[in-house]
């Protein structure tokens, strides 16, 4: 039975999220509880839970940044964004945030120059601001050990394609010419090594018969727009953690 494309992905989204509460209830892991990365919200519930405080990184479009802020609109998202960082001067996710009343640390190419002090200064500006999580929005900068270390196990990344295949900055790209029937989206927690870090969450797109990249690439977009504020919001419930022996990521219910 055919199923329109949106349908399908609603119904795929929702299988994962089931498989992952399957997998959360049968957890093996033994120090889980020394692993939980949002201990002081564990356990609060949704009625008097205080919003994610988050800080969102970007270079470009900003329309996953965008997405965050209508499900927070919504009401679907329980988060407040407290900072963007851009690394473009010109990125247009820099409109998006004024637009929300967001205040926004503006890099240019020269603040980078000493990579350190660039991932310090940012670090610095997301502390001040009260994040507790850092989301990484389309951010084509090395994330570096003055963030990582600032926020341990709490900084997050969007990545076009099913990881641990295709990494890198042309993903879907990569995948299309490969050839692959099924890509998708992987949110994960990033560490030093790009694109390797434990997987949080993915989502499958299947890749039609002969459509261009340019469908692909749209219904890619429309699967980050969906399961990112999802995955922010189970880290807002404090669902998630990270197992230290296995790497592997529990959600829980
Ligand atoms: C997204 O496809 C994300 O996966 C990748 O960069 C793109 C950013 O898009 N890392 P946008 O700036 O959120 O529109």
């Amino acid at each position: 039975m055919l199923m329109p494309v949106d349908v399908r992905r609603k119904l795929s989204l929702r299988f994962l999220v089931s498989i992952g509460l399957l997998i959360g209830s049968g957890n093996s892991c033994r120090r889980l509880s020394d692993a939980l990365l949002s201990n002081e919200r564990k356990g609060m519930t949704a009625q008097v839970q205080e919003p994610l405080n988050i800080g969102v990184l970007i270079s470009g479009s900003g329309s996953n940044l965008q997405s965050l802020i209508d499900h927070i609109d919504e009401g679907t998202l329980s988060a407040k964004i407290s900072l963007v960082v851009s690394s473009r001067p010109d990125a247009y996710g820099i409109e998006r945030a004024k637009k929300a009343g967001i205040p926004v640390l503006v890099m240019n190419r020269e603040a980078y120059a000493d990579t350190s002090a660039a991932n310090q200064r940012i670090a610095d500006a997301l502390k001040d601001a009260g994040a507790e999580y850092v989301v990484m929005a389309g951010y084509m900068r090395m994330v570096t050990a003055e963030i990582l270390d600032a926020f341990p196990d709490r900084v997050v990344n969007l990545h076009p394609a099913l990881l641990p295949s295709f990494k890198g900055a042309h993903a879907i790209e990569d995948a299309y010419n490969f050839g692959v029937k099924v890509t998708g989206v992987t949110v994960h927690f990033a560490n030093a090594d790009y694109d390797k870090g434990p997987i949080i969450a993915q989502q499958p797109v299947e890749v039609l018969e002969g459509e261009p990249i340019e469908a692909l690439e749209q219904r890619i977009h429309s699967a980050e727009h969906e399961l990112y504020p999802h995955v922010i919001q189970l880290l807002a419930e404090g669902r998630v953690s990270v197992c230290p022996e296995t790497r592997k990521v529990n959600i829980s219910n």
